[in-house]
């Protein structure tokens, strides 16, 4: 695993699209596993700007998202199908046919999703305060696939600024890579930022590998990069 720290969250989206643009340069049909959410937003702004500035195409580039709600429409302002499209999809050249968002609530529709991601170059991760990544939340055994979640409380608190700051508004399940399907990924980059992840950073990296904090399991990847700001680095003691 290797790490960098930022001094703040404009020095960590501009270091995490180093990493993205070393990988859209090495091949013209790069496969893009990417997340939602605040943390890559920033990075998202970079890859857009790079389209626009440097004329970087997505035209043959294939990406798989890692997540999204259950029993939201499509094209809810709040599903991640609309997060996509409004801060990366809809900005660049990419083709709508090449984008994947998993959708649907049963077992046939997450092994579909499943058996579909395939050969992702870079896998694009946040980190939940409980220390999930996509929704695998703690417990999730590590070989787990796409599979349904019930969400947990923490995540539905830490995700209800979306909704209204109404934790009842915020769906209870989601469709979700698995801990396994993530970890096939060539490369990960994992971003945090901010003072709340702090304790989910030093779990991830400092803990045991264990269930408890889903993402120590990056600890076994072969090719990590996590890129946090001082905020969230600040509870890191070695
Ligand atoms: C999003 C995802 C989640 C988020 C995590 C952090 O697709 O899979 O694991 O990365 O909840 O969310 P933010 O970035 O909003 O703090």
């Amino acid at each position: 695993m290797k790490l960098i720290i930022t001094k703040d969250y404009n020095e960590l989206s501009k270091e995490a699209f180093k990493v993205m643009k070393e990988v859209l340069d090495s091949k013209k049909d790069v496969v893009l596993g990417l997340a939602t959410g605040s943390s890559p937003v920033g990075l998202y702004a970079e890859m857009v700007a790079d389209h626009k500035n440097n004329g970087t195409s997505y035209k043959d580039i294939v990406t798989y998202n890692l997540d999204e709600y259950v029993d939201i429409d499509r094209n809810d302002p709040q599903s991640y199908y609309t997060f996509m499209n409004e801060q990366l999809f809809s900005h660049v050249d990419i083709k709508p046919e090449n984008t994947h968002v998993p959708y649907g609530n049963t077992a046939e529709a997450a092994k579909e999703y499943d058996d579909a991601v395939k050969g992702v170059d870079i896998q694009l991760l946040g980190i939940g305060r409980n220390g999930h990544i996509g929704f695998n939340e703690p417990g999730t055994p590590f070989e787990e696939r796409t599979h349904i979640v019930e969400l947990t409380e923490s995540t539905r608190d830490a995700n209800k600024r979306f909704f209204d700051n109404d934790i009842n508004k915020v769906p209870t399940h989601a469709i979700s890579q698995g801990i396994g399907t993530v970890m096939d990924a060539k490369k990960i980059l994992l971003i945090a930022n901010g003072e709340d992840k702090a304790d989910a950073v030093k779990a991830m990296i400092e803990g045991p590998l264990s269930t408890d904090c889903p993402a120590s399991v990056l600890q076994n990847h072969p090719d990590c990069i996590v890129i946090v700001d001082e905020a969230a680095a600040s509870k890191l003691t070695k």
